[in-house]
């Protein structure tokens, strides 16, 4: 057996020592959704320091921890406070919790983040659904020797943000009258901000948001089978697309602005996405 996947049923053991709750959704919490937990009919808190051998996030204002409960009756394990590579993590203890959340019974990966805008239409409190990513510079969770009871070998990336997903959340966000762009997020390491290079880089390889999380999650998700979908919250213009500098102040700012809007959508779209699998499996 290879050590993350011997880490990862060491981790799985540990939880199901303290909780039996079996979640059909995991949610990722990015910035500004932080305090989403509070909305959520919470039967049972896990903080990820009680889990012998989780990576711990060390990123001020991340809390860490999963919530598991009910959002409109559906059940749902959330994370509040991701693990992210430029805390100095291996990419395989950055994904853990993903592949962790799938273990304990969930189907769908819904990935939030806060994000940066490449594209030139797109404005500071925009919510972006991802269509697609790219990932750059970012190792892939899944090189090392492959765990063939977690998924295959080399796994099909080409529908990894599951249309069907992203069609109903997108009839969401039109009930709900909440203008939702689509596109493509790109991953870099981080922990810096781009450089207007960097940007134009990014714009050039098809991106229209930047941020330092999320695609490797949906790989280590893909690999494993899940459905996945995504929602980025712009907080700030990429460098050098205006003249203001960035600053995490900025990031913070516009994500709590635009919270209670983010939180009604993703709220809605998680029944939206929980009736569209359960639909599929008939
Ligand atoms: N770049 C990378 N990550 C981010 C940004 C950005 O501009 N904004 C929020 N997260």
């Amino acid at each position: 057996m290879n050590q993350a996947y011997e880490k990862l049923l060491n981790c799985y053991e540990s939880c199901r020592k303290r909780i039996d709750f079996v979640p059909k959704i995991a949610l990722v919490l990015g910035s500004g959704l932080g305090d989403y937990a509070e909305g959520i009919r919470v039967e049972a808190v896990l903080d990820y320091q009680d889990i012998e051998g989780f990576p711990r996030s060390t990123v001020e204002g991340h809390q860490g921890r999963f919530v598991f409960g009910y959002v409109k009756e559906i059940p749902l394990v959330c994370m509040q406070g991701r693990v992210h590579y430029y805390e100095g993590y291996p990419i395989s203890d950055v994904v853990l919790p993903i592949r962790l959340m799938k273990l304990m019974g969930a189907e769908a990966l819904f990935l939030t983040n806060a994000a940066g805008g490449v594209n030139t239409a797109y404005e500071p409190g925009d919510f972006m659904l991802i269509r697609d990513h790219i990932s750059s510079f970012v190792p892939s969770p899944l090189i090392g020797p492959n765990s063939n009871s977690l998924g295959p070998r080399f796994c099909d990336m080409s529908d990894t943000y599951d249309a069907r997903l992203r069609q109903v959340i997108k009839e969401t966000a039109g009930r709900l009258e909440i203008p939702l762009k689509e596109g493509v997020y790109l991953q870099f390491t981080g922990p810096q901000y781009e450089t207007p290079a960097e940007i134009r880089m990014a714009r050039g390889l098809g991106a229209d948001a930047v941020g330092m999380s999320t695609a490797c999650e949906a790989v280590a998700a893909n690999h494993m089978g899940m459905h996945i979908c995504g929602i980025s919250c712009i907080t700030n213009m990429a460098a050098g697309v205006t003249e203001n500098p960035l600053s995490h102040e900025e990031v913070q700012e516009t994500a709590d602005r635009v919270a209670p809007l983010f939180k009604h959508l993703v709220t809605e779209s998680i029944a939206a996405v929980a009736q569209a699998i359960s639909e599929e499996e008939g």
